[in-house]
């Protein structure tokens, strides 16, 4: 039985908390330090496990990694880069997805990649089979070995052009590491252009890349021989932003996420305004806030960026737990993403969940048995349960359904929620959280 964090609810969250750089960039970051012939500086690393992960496996592949131990800034020197054992990779993989985009970079600089059994939250089967059709559309040869995936390209990788049936985040990343260095010209179309993708363009062509992003989700990359380090900062995280703020809707509270960045939350903050939240924007950062009286329900439908994203909707699921009426949620990116609303139907919410597409768009997931549409009937009571967490934005949203419910919580399967909330637990506290953690 791992930490348990208990938890007494009716308190406002009120106060100041910081976001750091983004988790769906860092690491992402720290891949691409492979690519260079020079040693990268990466600044405004958050503390948290996927970074972690990340460090080690950069280590065991020979990249010297340092750490500022003030400001938390990462050099890496990749001169010395080499093989790793399979077992090494999967040792220091845990449960990361990260191991996949090891693939373009570690083929232009050893000439192949071993991929373990991929983890990740249980969010959906989360295949990678998007990533091997690029890959080989590179030139690369996939095996299946027993323990996972070998990946090589022994006429190295070559510039290909190529569709993503979904734009896919981690498929467009695997085409950018790949491509920078490929021979020849690459285009994807059909790609991801979330803020995160293109805060990885931004540093690859610090690094000396060619990449150019056009309309309708086109992206070309004109390969390179040579690339050098780059010195960059990441982007803030704002799906830590989006978070607090609902946390502040759900405990009728007040925070400041100093460094949310407006530019990138602005399909966030409208639906904040229209389920009845207030923000204000400052330089530093943006004020979120309940303003009193009733929250209103919505009509939700998460999408690929500029939409409402994917990770923005389990915390705020919670906040219409507490909206006077009836809001739909219908979510296209992920076919499981509601499983964390269990608890909160046994805290008290009332919330159905549906295989139909309940939106105004039919999405994949549509007549597949996949329950990935919800209705959320509000305001509800809500009080404190057992509760083990489910994967990282669900555990969000049952800490904050625990601090918002009469009565006490007692939550395990924390550590899920340190992949991606660095000092979560002295945020909470900072914030006037009445919580205690045991073993
Ligand atoms: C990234 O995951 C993020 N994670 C996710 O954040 C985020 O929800 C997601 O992008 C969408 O924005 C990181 O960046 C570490 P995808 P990724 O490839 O790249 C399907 C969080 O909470 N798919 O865009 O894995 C996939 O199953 C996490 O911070 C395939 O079918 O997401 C999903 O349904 C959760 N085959 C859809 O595409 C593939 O080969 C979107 O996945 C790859 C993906």
């Amino acid at each position: 039985m791992g930490k348990v964090l208990t938890i007494h609810g009716g308190v406002p969250l009120e106060g100041t908390v910081r976001v750091g750089g983004a988790k769906n960039l860092v690491p992402k970051a720290m891949v691409a330090a492979l690519l260079g012939d020079t040693p990268s500086v990466l600044r405004n690393v958050p503390e948290i496990k996927d970074v972690t992960v990340v460090r080690n496996l950069l280590e065991i592949h020979g990249v010297k990694v340092d750490q500022d131990p003030e400001t938390g800034d990462l050099t890496m020197d990749p001169s010395q880069a080499k093989s790793a054992s399979n077992q090494a990779i999967d040792a220091h993989a845990g449960d990361s997805r990260i191991p996949i985009l090891f693939c373009g970079p570690l083929i232009h600089s050893l000439g192949e990649a071993f991929i373990p059994d991929l983890g990740g939250c249980r969010i959906g089967d989360r295949p990678i089979d998007f990533h091997l059709e690029v890959l080989r559309e590179f030139g690369a040869v996939v095996d299946k070995a027993v323990d996972g995936i070998r990946i090589s390209a022994p006429l190295g990788l070559k510039g290909a052009k190529v569709h993503l049936k979904y734009p896919s985040v981690g498929t467009t990343e695997q085409v950018l590491l790949s491509a920078v260095r490929a021979k020849g010209v690459t285009e994807v179309s059909n790609a991801a252009i979330e803020p995160e993708i293109l805060d990885l363009i931004s540093l690859l062509q610090k690094m000396g890349a060619i990449i150019s992003v056009h309309r309708d989700r086109i992206i070309r990359i004109q390969g390179v021989d040579k690339l050098s380090g780059y010195d960059h900062t990441a982007l803030p995280d704002r799906n830590e932003a989006a978070s607090w703020a609902s946390a502040a809707l759900v405990t009728k509270g007040d925070i400041f996420v100093q460094d949310a960045q407006q530019r990138d939350l602005t399909a966030f903050l409208h639906v904040y305004r229209q389920i009845g939240g207030e923000f204000e924007v400052k330089s530093n950062g943006i004020r979120f806030y309940h303003p009193g009286g009733d929250l209103n329900p919505l009509i939700l439908e998460t999408d690929v960026h500029p939409g409402f994203m994917t990770d923005w909707q389990q915390p705020l699921v919670v906040a219409l737990t507490q909206a006077s009426g009836v809001s739909v949620i219908h979510e296209t990116v992920y076919e499981n993403r509601f499983g964390f609303t269990d608890a909160l139907v046994r805290m008290g919410a009332t919330v159905q969940v549906h295989t139909d597409c309940l939106g105004s768009t039919p999405c994949r997931f549509g007549q597949r048995n996949f329950k990935h549409s919800a209705v959320v009937v509000g305001p509800a009571q809500l009080s404190g349960a057992e509760i083990d967490v489910p994967d990282l934005r669900g555990g969000f949203s049952h800490l904050i359904a625990a601090l918002a419910a009469d009565g006490t919580s007692r939550v395990t399967g924390i550590e899920l929620i340190n992949r991606g909330y660095e000092h979560f637990m002295e945020k909470l506290t900072a914030l006037g959280a009445n919580v205690e953690l045991s073993e």
